[in-house]
């Protein structure tokens, strides 16, 4: 990279009286008019740090290698005060002159204003980005990215030992924006490493969801075992890319054929896996607005041929069809095989904002049938009750033939606005899934922590035998270390059919209270009181599950982080997943019934030790 000489230029910008006197060593800084802003650098620097300011609009950052255009990202630059900064990786352009041409969004009525503008005196060059975890909301033992917005996980594979994951992620702030696949991986599904971004935007826009596969068979020619990603890019209009990677997922090369499928109408999300039983790479695509899935079919994953389409009319509509999976599921205790097809939906979700329903059926490879039942209405279902879960699809190739999912553990309608700052959103725990037969007679997905979650537990610091639960309440402590951070399993037992209340609580009064209803079979989560919610007015809510049994008897296990409880039923009938925010972390765990008498069978706590996903 050059040198510019600083002294003349200072001189020559004094004296024409556009250049920003408080510019850091290394930068140049030439204003040229109301909201354009040319930023020079010269300096041998690893990042140049962009200041943040979260409530301003998005600076368009055009970045020119001497002098031509190589990239555009979007910032919030500081205009009041900073909230944080952002790195941009400048060491990739060394050998080049590096100049940021800078089209801010707000228009200013004269230069001077716009001079004045925070970001233009605390812009700097830095070979360090500190990336600490030290947000008292920051996940212990969830997939979190170490800085920046994230979204939906996508394009999941395992090989080799590995489990890799993909992920939308803004790396220049913590509010959506400049789509790119950021890229995590793990041995053991709870431990995190993180890596660079996998795909980045190009010429045909920003890099949304999709999937990725192991092409065992070189079925695409570009060698065996390659790892194929298509997602979609996101320009003007919405069409799918593929992009291969010959060193495990690390690096990408993105197809010069791109984009291979294009249609006429917004559509987004592919997803793709081998069918055994045709020989041939099937696809599901999210027409989104239209409501409806679209199959496709391939020999090669180049050349995609539309079979059919799925959903109009059918499930949950009052939101945009989104990140499809389509998974062939054992049904519990039995022979049998059925499909799956998972549509998540924004909005329109039970409780508001986004969620994940499924439809149960069968699949000759070119056309999905969703299990009627006689009424002609196929039900609605949802994969979470709780009002965090959203864009989960599965691992591709994962071992032993089994079905392994992730979600997004947040809510379209308050993302952006949660209480936390150098990063925003977490994963939900990786969780197995098959089917089961209700009493009803139709078929429902199944969903528990994945095995590899025990290995979270480290001490166990309560067991209880078997305890009455009266109005007057049974409290226990909850464990103190890690901000209280822990798993807590337990069974309950209402023989006359007595609602039993779960309540978490904290020294500030703020309280989660669940509630176990064997009379109409319904376990149900409030969190109006649970801590900090006034960021959003659909943050405090009420949710509730179906236990779908018909039973007195109730098992849970559940996990909770810094800000988020999981609920899973002990068979896997219902999973509830939900963020909170309390202002210190909940110290009693109390059960009490409104009147009558309930058992406790069984109550186990066990600390966990934070995990390296940060
Ligand atoms: C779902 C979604 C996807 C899209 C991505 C963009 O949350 O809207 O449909 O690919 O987010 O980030």
């Amino acid at each position: 990279m050059k040198y510019f000489n600083h002294l003349s230029t200072t001189l020559l910008a004094g004296m024409l009286g556009i250049m920003s006197m408080n510019a850091a060593e290394g930068i140049e800084i030439n204003h040229l008019g109301t909201n354009n802003t040319l930023v020079r650098v010269s300096d041998d620097a690893r990042y140049l740090l962009l200041p943040v300011e979260e409530s301003v609009d998005d600076a368009t950052v055009n970045v020119l290698l001497n002098g031509r255009p190589e990239t555009t990202i979007y910032v919030r630059l500081a205009r009041n005060k900073v909230d944080y900064y952002v790195p941009f990786d400048i060491s990739r352009y060394k050998d080049s002159e590096v100049v940021l041409n800078i089209v801010t969004a707000q228009g200013r009525s004269s230069v001077r204003e716009a001079k004045d503008d925070a970001c233009w005196k605390t812009i700097k060059l830095s070979d360090d980005f500190d990336t600490s975890n030290v947000e008292k909301f920051r996940p212990a033992f969830h997939h979190t990215p170490l800085y920046g917005w994230m979204n939906d996980p996508n394009g999941m594979f395992y090989k080799d030992g590995t489990w890799h994951l993909y992920y939308q992620y803004n790396p220049y702030g913590s509010k959506w924006q400049n789509m790119t696949w950021g890229h995590s991986s793990s041995r053991d599904l709870v431990n995190w490493e993180h890596h660079p971004n996998a795909i980045e935007p190009d010429g045909l826009g920003a890099v949304f969801s999709g999937s990725c596969i192991v092409d065992k068979a070189n079925t695409a020619g570009f060698g065996k075992d390659e790892v194929i990603a298509l997602y979609t890019s996101a320009g003007m209009s919405q069409m799918q890319s593929l992009a291969h990677s010959s060193d495990n997922g690390a690096n990408f090369n993105v197809y010069p054929g791109n984009p291979i499928i294009t249609l006429e109408s917004e559509a987004r999300d592919p997803n793709m896996f081998w069918n055994e039983e045709t020989k041939e790479w099937n696809l599901l695509l999210a027409h989104a607005l239209d409501h409806e899935m679209l199959v496709f079919t391939s020999p090669d994953l180049k050349t995609w041929t539309l079979q059919s389409a799925f959903g109009k009319g059918i499930g949950a509509q009052d939101g945009v069809w989104e990140c499809p999976d389509l998974l062939q599921l054992p049904v519990n205790g039995t022979d049998e095989k059925k499909w799956a097809l998972i549509c998540n939906l924004n909005p329109g979700g039970p409780f508001g904002g986004s969620a994940t329903q499924y439809f149960v059926g069968d699949f000759d490879g070119k056309t999905f049938t969703v299990d009627t039942p006689e009424s002609g209405v196929v039900p609605t279902k949802w994969m979470d009750y709780g009002k965090d879960h959203y864009a989960t699809v599965s691992w591709s190739n994962a071992p032993d033939d089994r079905k392994v999912v992730i979600g997004w553990m947040s809510n379209w309608q308050y993302a952006a606005e949660v209480p936390t700052r150098q990063f925003r959103s977490a994963n939900t725990l990786p969780r197995d899934v098959s089917l089961f037969k209700g009493n009803d007679g139709e078929y429902y997905m199944s969903v528990l922590p994945s095995p590899e979650v025990d290995a979270l537990r480290d001490k166990k610091v309560t067991a209880i035998k078997s305890k009455g639960i009266s109005k007057k309440g049974l409290s226990v402590s909850l464990p103190k270390a890690n901000d209280g951070i822990c798993e807590i399993d337990f069974r309950l037992n209402s023989p006359k059919g007595q609602p039993v209340t779960v309540t978490l609580s904290n020294a500030a009064g703020e309280h989660v209270d669940m509630v176990f209803n064997p009379s109409d079979h319904t376990f149900s989560f409030d969190r109006t009181q649970s801590g900090l919610s006034d960021f959003s007015q659909d943050f405090p809510a009420k949710v509730k599950a179906p236990t779908l049994r018909e039973s007195t008897s109730q098992s849970i296990r559940m996990f909770i982080d810094r800000s988020s409880i999981e609920v899973f039923d002990g068979e896997g009938n219902f999973a509830l997943t939900n963020l909170v925010f309390p202002t210190s972390p909940y110290s009693t765990m109390t059960f009490s019934t409104g009147a009558g008498k309930a058992t406790l069978n069984s109550l186990e706590i066990y600390t966990i030790t934070p995990s390296t996903n940060n």
